[in-house]
């Protein structure tokens, strides 16, 4: 072990939050043994890929990405070269076969495996893989342990920004939408412990963490029941949450519908750390669509819930959503009713993808893919344009209004632009978000980065807020700082 100093670590991650934190972690238990991250793979003698299995395309970038390493491994076989995450829990013994000179596959309950796995596979050779349980392969509580996850290692220095996290409160899914992979790939529904939910919240606070976002597949329904029988829904977290001195923000994704009740709205509503901010996939706005995905609510049951958002926080919330379009079936009518929907809604943004067909699920098994890929395509940037429309006019009542922005950093077209000659202690392009998720670009120093500053709004598109940097109260004069 005395070539510690010298472990590279590449590690790419794609997927979701779930994936982002888990690859924090990873990270985080490496660099206890002495690992330090490269970004480039010639240089790492560890690679991992952290991957998603949602769709088509995202599993075929992974394994695209993969073969381009085949030579690298040729040439240097002392390289680990690791897949974990959903593709790895779902493909299992296939990506061997697809991909021979891959090292270890683990699944995203294993994940605490991986140090040992790569001693294990850098020592004795050989193929070595950790995995779940699937849903049918045991008792339930051996599958739910199985999935486990080991969250409480945070290291503020693994994520993108020091000032923020992720929490998970929540493991795998059990509403088992027919078009959805992941509760295969994540497994049961668990609300973890709010005792550790809020021991690791202090821990993020105490590192200098303002933000966090809680996460789970379908975070409202989250449900613990300790064995005194005493039981926690997301509204009671959110309340104990609140009275951590040094979080500032808290914010909750995913949403499901049905569970979006009175009690966690007025909680959003009560409680100013809690951020306005509800991202409830809707996914189509059919409801013969809906009962073939099996989402288990209807159309009117999503306007129900968009009237009970409306009556406890008023235009404060923005609402987000996801789409579906051209699953199984979709008829041009059934498209046409998610479009005015959509109208109707009026969602901050909404993120759309066309489906696609994933082995193992219900809808796989059971109806055919049967909307061409050109009318999917078709469909999805006509809904995208209607969102466009509309997240552009809604944008527009913030002109001229000072809104509270936590900055996250430079923006991207500086990071691109960033080859130039650049006076570091002058502005710079900066990029961050209102407390209920807009996106705010402004010039500013770069020492602003992980404050909560004024930043008055003079232009708008769909995507974001164009300000500049104000001194003086939300609603005092406007006074432009340091340019
Ligand atoms: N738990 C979240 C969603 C997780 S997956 C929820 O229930 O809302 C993120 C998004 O990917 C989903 O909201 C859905 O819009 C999309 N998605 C999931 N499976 C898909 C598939 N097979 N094809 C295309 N999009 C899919
Ligand atoms: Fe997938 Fe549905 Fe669970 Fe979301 S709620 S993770 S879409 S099965
Ligand atoms: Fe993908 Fe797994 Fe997340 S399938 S969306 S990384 S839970």
């Amino acid at each position: 072990m005395n070539d510690r100093s010298l472990r590279k670590l590449y590690i790419e991650t794609v997927g979701c939050q779930m994936n982002m934190l888990d690859s924090e972690m990873v990270v985080a238990s490496l660099r206890r043994k002495g690992y330090e991250l490269t970004d480039s793979t010639s240089d790492a003698d560890t690679i991992l890929f952290n991957t998603c299995s949602v769709r088509e395309q995202a599993e075929n970038k992974t394994y695209s990405a993969l073969g381009r390493l085949r030579d690298e491994k040729k040439n240097h076989p002392q390289k680990i070269i690791g897949v974990m995450g959903c593709m790895a829990q779902k493909d299992q013994e296939l990506i061997f076969k697809k991909a021979p000179f891959v090292d270890i596959v683990v699944g995203p309950g294993q994940l605490q495996q991986i140090p040992d796995l790569i001693e294990k596979a850098r020592n004795e050779g050989g193929r070595h893989k950790a995995l779940s349980l699937g849903r049918t392969d045991g008792a339930l509580r051996d599958i739910k342990r199985s999935h486990e996850t080991f969250d409480p290692l945070r290291d503020p220095t693994m994520r993108p920004t020091p000032f923020q996290a992720f929490l998970r409160i929540q493991i795998g899914c059990d509403k088992f939408c027919t078009y959805c992979i992941v509760p295969m790939t994540r497994g049961p529904e668990q609300g973890r412990d709010p005792l550790l939910i809020f021991d690791e919240a202090k821990i993020l606070a105490d590192q200098g963490c303002k933000e966090i976002t809680l996460l789970g597949q379908t975070v409202n329904s989250y449900k613990h029941v300790a064995p005194d029988g005493k039981q926690t829904r997301l509204a009671d977290l959110l309340y104990q949450l609140h009275g951590i001195d040094g979080l500032e923000r808290i914010k909750f994704v995913t949403n499901y519908p049905k569970d979006m009740n009175y009690e966690l709205l007025s909680a959003v509503r009560d409680l100013d750390k809690v951020s306005p901010y509800l991202h409830v996939p809707l996914q189509s706005g059919s409801n013969s669509v809906l009962q073939r995905m099996k989402r288990g609510y209807t159309v009117a049951d999503y306007r129900a819930m968009m009237s009970r958002i409306e009556e406890t926080l008023g235009d404060a919330a923005a609402v987000s959503s996801d789409f579906i379009v051209g699953f199984c079936g979709e008829t041009e009518e059934e498209f046409e009713e998610t479009v005015n929907l959509v109208e109707e809604c009026r969602f901050k943004n909404s993120f759309i993808f066309k489906y696609s067909e994933r082995p193992g699920t219900k809808a796989a098994n059971h109806l055919p893919d049967d909307v061409p890929f050109d009318v999917k395509r078709r469909r999805n940037n006509e809904l995208l344009d209607v969102q466009n429309r509309i997240s552009e006019e809604d944008n527009h009542r913030f002109l001229g209004q000072t809104l509270p922005v936590l900055v996250e950093g430079k923006s991207k077209r500086f990071d691109k632009q960033s080859d130039e000659p650049v006076d570091t202690n002058g502005p710079i392009q900066l990029t961050g978000r209102t407390h209920d998720d807009r996106i705010v670009v402004f010039d500013g120093n770069t020492r602003l980065i992980g404050e909560i500053i004024s930043i008055g709004v003079y232009e708008v598109s769909g995507l974001t807020l164009l300000g500049t940097v104000v001194t003086g109260s939300v609603t005092g004069d406007v006074v432009m700082l340091g340019t």
